[in-house]
């Protein structure tokens, strides 16, 4: 078989008028990940970097969620229709040096590897070739049509079909996908017409004048796989984020991780979880986060790009992005740990607690009512509750540092910069703006005066 080589193209230039709103219909996201990310993922295994990306409607913010992508994005401005986004990005197709394009809709988030698989395997026998569904709902799909013989014969857009034309419908549908022979179609591109119900050149009008050319064609059936569905609606996105959540759920559980109330756990793609983590509903975990075998978190916790540790227990309700959980802390319930907020080895926070861009060492504790931004706290300290870092002046921000084996008394100001030493005390109530040297006590607050009370009688 001479050689082969396939480059893909993502069709992802549309506004996505059905879903009513501004935002660009591939950047509308399924479990905090956008539509595109899972369709690049699925052709990574297949094409590797080589996939080119028509961009039409706000293309800039699509480059902007996809840098790494951008640099072989082809703008359709205006968008006339798929086989005119064909049409755009064709000089590029051919510039790749592929023998065959594996064009996709952006709007299919669902789509595995396997089923690209399957339409790439027909590579060796077709010029064009795509797949086909058989869903319950066929309303805006593409018809597929096939002769007496079962040969296909045309895809007719929902719109366009016509009875007396193209004889009853079979419930086959064109799913968006197709591999095309790059030098077979090319001769074709410039006949695509406009002239049809919606006045759009359509990419689904390739199939039938491929057959008139006498080129082979083939339809690769899914049967009723949901994984193949577009989304055009809010709809539509709903029912693809809840089969994609079930779906990674349902995989977690098999891998042997514990998962209480699984209806209710809203795990990202993106996010690793290990056998032998333990997780309660309802929760969400989004991100590039981990859980590592043995690491359990309670209900109500929504999680961004936050690593746990084995050991650690993350109790109830509380908000983590960016933090680094180590082994054996415990988290809340109640708290907010920010982007940078690092809790090591054996370390606590308790209720109404917040910290960003602050490591709480090794076996220190912050139980309650507490702000540390900008802090390093050493191992074994306590930091009573009430306790804020002042870390900014309305222009910058400075840095605390508390020692290790520091106590930090109840309703503390630490203005930063600051630093309390080891083994040092802060009296309750202080509002401590110049350093504490180590094993030393700093006391900053009004003396208290007692004074005798006059007690007026009452007539
Ligand atoms: C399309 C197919 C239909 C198929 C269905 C499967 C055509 C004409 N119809 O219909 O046969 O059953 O997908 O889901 O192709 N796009 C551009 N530039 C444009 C227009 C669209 O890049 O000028 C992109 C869109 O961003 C989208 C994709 O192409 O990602 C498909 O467009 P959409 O309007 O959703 O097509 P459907 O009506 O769903
Ligand atoms: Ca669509």
């Amino acid at each position: 078989m001479p050689e082969t080589k396939t480059t893909a193209l993502v069709l992802a230039a549309g506004k996505g008028t059905r879903m009513r709103s501004p935002k660009a219909k591939v950047l509308q996201t399924l479990l905090n990940e956008p539509m595109l990310f899972y369709v690049y993922e699925a052709l990574t295994p297949i094409v590797r970097d080589s996939i080119l990306t028509v961009v039409g409607h706000d293309a800039d913010t699509v480059a902007a969620a996809f840098p790494a992508m951008a640099d072989r994005f082809v703008t359709q401005a205006e968008q006339l229709g798929t086989g005119h986004a064909l049409q755009v990005a064709w000089e590029a197709v051919e510039e790749s040096g592929a023998t065959h394009c594996l064009v996709i809709n952006g709007d299919t988030p669902l789509v595995t590897v396997e089923a690209l698989d399957r339409l790439v395997a027909a590579q060796g026998c077709c010029d064009l070739a795509f797949m086909t569904i058989t869903p319950r709902d066929t309303a805006a799909f593409g018809r597929v049509v096939r002769d007496a013989e079962r040969r296909i014969r045309a895809i007719v857009e929902a719109k366009d079909y016509d009875f007396s034309l193209h004889g009853p419908v079979t419930g086959e549908v064109n799913a968006g996908i197709y591999l095309l022979k790059i030098a077979t179609i090319r001769p074709l591109l410039e006949k695509l017409q406009n002239t049809n119900k919606s006045g759009e050149y359509y990419i689904t009008d390739l199939v039938e004048l491929a057959v008139d050319q006498g080129l082979s064609v083939d339809g690769v059936q899914a049967g009723n796989d949901i994984s193949l569905m577009g989304i055009n609606s809010p709809r539509e996105l709903t029912v693809a984020e809840t089969t994609l959540r079930a779906r990674i759920v349902d995989e977690l559980i098999d891998s042997g991780v514990i998962i209480h109330n699984p209806g209710t756990v809203i795990i990202g793609p993106r996010a690793e979880v290990e056998p032998g983590a333990e997780i309660f509903g309802h929760c969400e975990i989004y991100g590039a986060s981990k859980v590592a075998a043995g690491a359990r978190l309670g209900s109500y916790n929504h999680i961004t790009d936050a690593t746990f540790a084995p050991g650690c227990e993350v109790r109830e309700f509380n908000h983590i992005e960016g933090a680094v959980v180590g082994e054996g802390v415990t988290v809340g319930p109640y708290s907010r740990l920010r982007p940078g907020a690092k809790l090591e080895k054996g370390a606590r926070i308790g209720n109404f607690v917040e910290m960003k861009k602050a490591t709480l060492g090794e076996g220190a504790k912050a139980s309650h009512l507490t702000y540390l931004g900008d802090t390093m706290v050493g191992a074994g300290a306590n930091i009573g509750a009430g306790t804020i870092t002042c870390n900014y002046d309305g222009k910058n921000k400075f840095l605390t540092k508390i020692g290790a084996g520091a106590f930090i008394g109840s309703n503390t100001a630490l203005v930063a910069p600051v630093s309390v030493g080891e083994n040092a005390l802060i009296g309750a109530g202080s509002t401590i703006t110049k350093d504490v040297p180590d094993n030393q006590a700093g006391i900053a607050r009004g003396k208290q005066v007692n004074l005798k009370r006059s007690l007026k009688k009452n007539k």
